[in-house]
């Protein structure tokens, strides 16, 4: 008997449906397995012939980056930044301690033309770019109506747009050759509210947007070895937001920018899509998907976040005090 062509396709649907099925609980398990086996050892890749652009790696997180880069001697690190000492610093630490070629160049990353001058310039003094570290990023740090628009601005052209603009300009090489890795040093307000923050959430958040689209289109375009890397750390010891404390600070203290840059590297050298630091902040995230909203608030009332910012506006109002003296 003559199976119907409609009853065969539908068939055919059915046996790919249960496949994808398949294997999706089997990718599923084994980042399960993977995870939960975090202390496992994992191989390192090679970066001996990288070249790495960090973004703000003059200070803060990028500086630490920039050093945990250089223990795993890739061929040369770029750092990007405005301030001329700070960047100067960092290269010079990085080539004295570490013997690895350290190099900067003035740029701020929130203005597109000077993103894509200085790539250029920095392709024709480097090479290509194959791993690109979008680090830098800022804080204005006051509620939607008492924030400056201009700040406001800043904070989503320096978090957000600088990941479009230094993509646009070093993915095409990685392209062509197939191999590449973009990194953003996100937050987990990339993932989740602050109240008192919603220009910098914005900017994480389309971040987060940004990376996970970016990683879709790159697979669906078959760049199998062009990887992103997103990373989502909690408060930091650096000055960005000093002033900020919750209920229980000693629950959560700030991490140290030296084990963020740390834990990135790890992510970075074992392929891996994304982290959250600490590992607490994947319990939050696993609740907040099914939690109605008023239940995020009323967690983040008892533990003291929806008025964390106000520490941080005292700091800054007492700073423009004494700036005006
Ligand atoms: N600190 C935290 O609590 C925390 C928590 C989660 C995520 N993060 C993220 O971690 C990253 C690093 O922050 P951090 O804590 O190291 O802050 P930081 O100490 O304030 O350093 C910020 C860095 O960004 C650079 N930068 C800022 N605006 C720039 C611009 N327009 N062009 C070029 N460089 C610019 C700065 O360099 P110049 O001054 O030389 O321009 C500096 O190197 C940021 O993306 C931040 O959002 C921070």
């Amino acid at each position: 008997m003559r199976v119907p062509n409609c009853v065969s396709g539908a068939f055919s649907v059915l046996k790919e449906f249960i496949g994808v099925v398949a294997w999706c609980f089997f990718l599923s398990a084994k980042a399960l397995i993977r995870n939960l086996l975090f202390f496992w050892p994992r191989p390192y890749k090679d970066i001996s012939h990288e070249v790495v652009l960090i973004t703000g790696g003059g200070r803060g997180v990028g500086r630490y980056l920039a050093m945990e880069f250089a223990k795993h001697k890739p061929k040369q690190i770029i750092l990007w930044g405005r301030n001329e000492d700070m960047l100067n610093a960092t290269a010079s630490a990085v080539k004295l301690s570490k013997k690895v070629p350290c190099d900067y160049m003035i740029c701020d990353v929130s203005k597109r033309e000077e993103v894509y001058e200085k790539a250029e310039l920095l392709k024709s003094k480097y090479g290509n770019v194959s791993i690109l570290v979008n680090n830098a990023g800022m804080v204005s740090g006051f509620d939607v109506l008492d924030n400056d628009p201009e700040k406001m601005l800043m904070t989503i052209n320096t978090n957000l747009m600088s990941h479009i603009w230094t993509s646009k300009a070093f993915l095409p090489s990685m392209m062509q050759s197939n191999h590449g890795h973009i990194v953003s040093i996100n937050s987990v307000l990339g993932l989740m509210p602050l109240p008192g923050a919603a220009d910098y959430c914005a900017s994480k958040y389309g971040v987060t947007a940004f990376m996970e689209n970016l990683a879709f289109e790159l697979a669906s375009e078959g760049y199998s070895n062009i990887i992103t890397t997103s990373i989502h750390p909690y408060i930091i010891d650096t000055p960005m937001f000093t002033g900020i404390s919750t209920r229980f600070p000693a629950l959560f203290p700030p991490l140290h920018k030296g084990y963020v840059a740390w834990k990135s590297l790890d992510a970075i050298l074992t392929n891996s899509p994304q982290i959250l630091l600490p590992r607490i902040q994947y319990f939050l995230l696993f609740f907040r998907s099914f939690m109605p909203v008023d239940a995020m608030m009323a967690i983040q009332k008892f533990a003291g976040v929806d008025t964390c910012m106000h520490g941080f506006y005292a700091r800054r109002q007492r700073n423009k005090q004494s700036k005006k003296l």
